[in-house]
C-alpha cells in the first residue's frame, strides 16, 4: 500500500542522504523518492550542512529545495557535479535504467553525465533483471514528431504520445513532446539507445546506461541494499 510504500522510498533516501557533505556540488533529481531525499536534506541543512552549490533536475524539486532555504543554481553555472542522486523508473543488474517516468530525463541526463557519482534511490518495485515492465520516454522535437513517431513505429517500438489529462499532448519543460515506446522489454538497451541516439528530431531518450555508479535499493522486507 501507499503508506508502506512511502517508508520504502524515506528509507532510501535517508540512506543517499548520509552522502551528502558539506562542499559539495549537489545534483537533485526528480519524482515521489527524491521528494523524501530533499526532506532529508532540509534537516541536514537546519543541523548546520552548506553545500557550494545545487542543481535540479525539475522545478517541482526546486520550489521544495527553496523552501529549505537551498539557493539552486542552474547546470550552466557550474562546472561539474560530485554527486546526483536521484529516483529511476527501473534499474537492471548492470545498474542501466530507464528514466523519464516524470518527462524531465533530458535535463536529468546532462546533470548526470556532469556528475562524478551518480546515485539512484529506489524501492524494490523498480529492480529488474532485465529492462522492462516500463514505457522508454524518447522527447521529440515538435517540428518532426509526425515522421519520428513513424519511423519509430515502422521499426516496431510502438511510440505512443504521452498525453495530458485533458488529452493534449504533454509539453516537456523544453517545449517537446513525449514518445512513450510501449515495448514488453528492451533484449539489446545498447542498441536500441544507439539507435535513437542517432535518430534525427529525438532529442533525448530515457535509457541511462553506464551511468549509475550505486543504486539503493529499500527491500520489502525492510532492508537496505546498496549494489555499485
Ligand atoms: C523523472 O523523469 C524520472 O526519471 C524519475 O526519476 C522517476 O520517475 C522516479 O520517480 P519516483 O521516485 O516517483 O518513482
Amino acid at each position: 500500500d501507499q503508506a508502506k510504500q512511502d517508508g520504502l522510498k524515506k528509507a532510501a533516501a535517508k540512506k543517499a542522504a548520509a552522502l551528502v557533505e558539506d562542499g559539495m556540488v549537489l545534483g537533485v533529481g526528480t519524482g515521489s523518492t527524491v521528494k523524501f531525499f530533499i526532506d532529508e536534506l532540509g534537516k541536514k541543512k537546519a543541523a548546520g550542512l552548506t553545500l557550494k552549490a545545487v542543481v535540479t533536475t525539475s522545478s517541482r524539486s526546486q520550489k521544495q529545495l527553496e523552501g529549505y532555504g537551498f539557493t539552486v543554481s542552474p547546470l550552466s553555472e557550474v562546472d561539474q557535479v560530485d554527486l546526483t542522486v536521484d529516483g529511476a523508473d527501473r534499474v537492471d543488474k548492470q545498474l542501466n535504467g530507464i528514466k523519464g517516468g516524470g518527462a524531465a530525463l533530458t535535463l536529468e541526463k546532462n546533470v548526470a553525465v556532469n556528475s562524478k557519482k551518480n546515485v539512484w534511490i529506489v524501492d524494490e518495485s523498480k529492480v529488474v533483471d532485465h529492462l522492462s515492465g516500463f514505457a522508454l520516454p524518447v522527447e521529440v522535437l515538435p517540428i518532426s514528431c509526425m515522421q519520428v513517431e513513424k519511423r519509430l513505429a515502422d521499426e516496431g517500438l510502438k511510440p505512443e504520445f504521452r498525453l495530458t489529462e485533458d488529452g493534449q499532448r504533454l509539453k516537456t519543460h523544453y517545449g517537446n513532446y513525449i514518445l512513450d515506446l510501449k515495448l514488453d522489454r528492451i533484449p539489446v538497451p545498447s542498441g536500441l539507445a544507439d539507435y535513437l541516439d542517432h535518430t534525427v528530431g529525438v532529442v533525448e531518450h530515457g535509457l541511462f546506461l553506464n551511468i549509475c555508479d550505486q543504486v539503493i535499493i529499500a527491500r520489502d522486507n525492510g532492508e537496505i541494499e546498496v549494489r555499485s
